[in-house]
């Protein structure tokens, strides 16, 4: 039995030395669509929608995909987007993670000093965001654990909320028609502005909307143009879909944007007034949107009732790892009052270890090496979720993240990254 064992490993070591890496472009489409079809799809007949992937609407660009080979066969693939991230104010060079995936018969080979498919996808993944200068690297994970291997950390707080329409503010909406072709150049606009206010935000590209926009007939899509003529600006957006397999009929938001929180009012007042057609909408908002503030029934309920409520499911999404931490933090602009000066030291999941002094000067961050022992020595992983927002330093030492003997200065330094907006991405990847 255990001779059988030390065979399989040895397997598995051989099996993986041979693994080849390489960056492709358009002539190798046909073999990464069927690699990410043996990686993702439930059947050999969903090939066409992989290919379809990546035809003439798509977002990858010659040499952002990755094709880990074994004896000439495909047995892994990754992507690697070149987007922008938006972070406190600052606009930020981004690797955005696709597609990573491992044929069906050949996951789980790494072994002892051989690393998996995957983890040497990611590894070769993460030395292009490097290569490319992109001081930080996102993706959307299937489970946040595995990506924490490779230094991501929860970036993104977001909340589904279930509503009534029965309980939602009532009032004026009459901006709202049906959207027209000649509204895209202000909708790009109005989504653009939306990202640049917004915290880990990445920027929807020309290609993106290629995207995006073929889907729309599958559902409607609405804006508010206010109460000016054809070249105000707009002042929301909503795509949505119904759904009517549960029991009652359920309107989708599939995407939406709005310019301030009366446009944002006015979205809901306009879902409102669906209420003969549809019994509830369901919506994601950032994860402290306070929607049950402005509805007409406050209550998410503690107990059994039998009037409307809403329900809201909070979860995570978006993961970032970051690559250079002087380039991403001194893009971004904390709160003026925020002054001070730490050193950190981050365990790289590399093995490697980032040191460096944090200045802060009435919210302009400056970044430097230095040899100086630590006020804090924190994971890559932990120190993304902090540098984003999504978990407050001084939160992190509640749950025993943080040392207890965390200084209050360096706990209060902290804090700062997660004033202002909450950690929310529109765009997907
Ligand atoms: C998830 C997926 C990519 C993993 O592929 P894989 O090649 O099996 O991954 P690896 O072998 O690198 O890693 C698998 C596990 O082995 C571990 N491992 C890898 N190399 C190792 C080594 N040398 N020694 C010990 N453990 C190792 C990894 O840490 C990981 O551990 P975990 O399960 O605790 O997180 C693959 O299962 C897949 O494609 N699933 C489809 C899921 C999907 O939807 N993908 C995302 C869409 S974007």
């Amino acid at each position: 039995m255990y001779a059988g064992l030390s065979n399989l490993a040895r397997r598995k070591q051989n099996s993986i030395m041979s693994l080849n890496l390489r960056w492709v472009g358009e002539e190798s489409f046909e073999r990464v669509a069927e690699t990410r079809m043996r990686c993702y799809a439930a059947s050999a007949n969903l090939l066409p929608r992989f290919i379809d992937g990546l035809g003439k609407i798509r977002r990858e660009q010659p040499g952002d995909i990755l094709l880990a080979e074994k004896n000439g066969e495909a047995v892994g693939t990754s992507t690697s987007l070149s987007m922008h991230i938006h972070m406190r104010g600052g606009r930020i060079a981004c690797q955005g993670v696709a597609y990573v995936g491992t044929i069906k018969t050949a996951r789980r080979l790494g072994a002892g000093e051989q690393h998996g498919v995957a983890s040497q996808l990611m590894r070769e993944t993460l030395r292009k965001a490097r290569e490319r200068e992109q001081p930080i690297s996102a993706l959307m994970p299937f489970r946040a654990s595995y990506y924490e291997h490779f230094g991501y950390g929860n970036a993104e707080r977001r909340a589904e909320w279930t509503v009534p329409l029965s309980i939602l503010p009532k009032g004026d909406f009459a901006g709202y028609r049906f959207y027209r072709d000649s509204d895209l150049p202000r909708l790009m606009a109005m989504r653009h502005a939306e990202c640049q206010r917004g915290q880990c935000d990445i920027e929807t590209s020309p290609e993106a909307w290629q995207i995006w926009m073929s889907q729309w007939p599958d559902g409607m899509v609405a804006v508010d143009a206010g109460d000016s003529t054809s070249d105000g600006d707009l002042q929301s957006m909503v795509y949505f879909l119904e759904d009517r397999s549960g029991p009652s009929a359920t309107i989708k938001i599939a995407d939406w944007c709005a310019d301030s929180p009366t446009a944002m009012l006015r979205l809901f007042r306009f879902l409102a007034s669906l209420k003969d057609q549809y019994s509830e909408v369901r919506i994601t908002l950032p994860g402290d949107f306070p929607l049950n503030r402005i509805l007409r029934e406050s209550q998410i309920p503690h107990r059994q009732v039998d009037h409307p409520v809403p329900a809201v499911r909070p979860f995570t999404r978006m993961q970032i790892r970051i690559l250079d931490h002087a380039r991403a933090l001194q893009a971004m602009k904390l709160p003026s009052a925020t002054s001070g000066k730490t050193t950190l030291l981050i365990r790289e999941c590399e093995g490697t270890e980032s040191r460096f002094t944090v200045d802060v000067d009435q919210g302009s961050i400056a970044v430097v090496p230095t040899s100086q022992s630590p006020a804090l020595e924190i994971s890559d992983v932990l120190w993304a979720s902090i540098v984003s927002g999504d978990l407050r330093a001084t939160a992190a030492q509640c749950v025993g993240l943080l040392p207890a003997s965390t200084s209050p200065a360096t706990l209060t330094l902290l804090d700062a990254f997660s004033d202002g907006p909450t950690p929310f991405c529109q765009e997907y990847f």
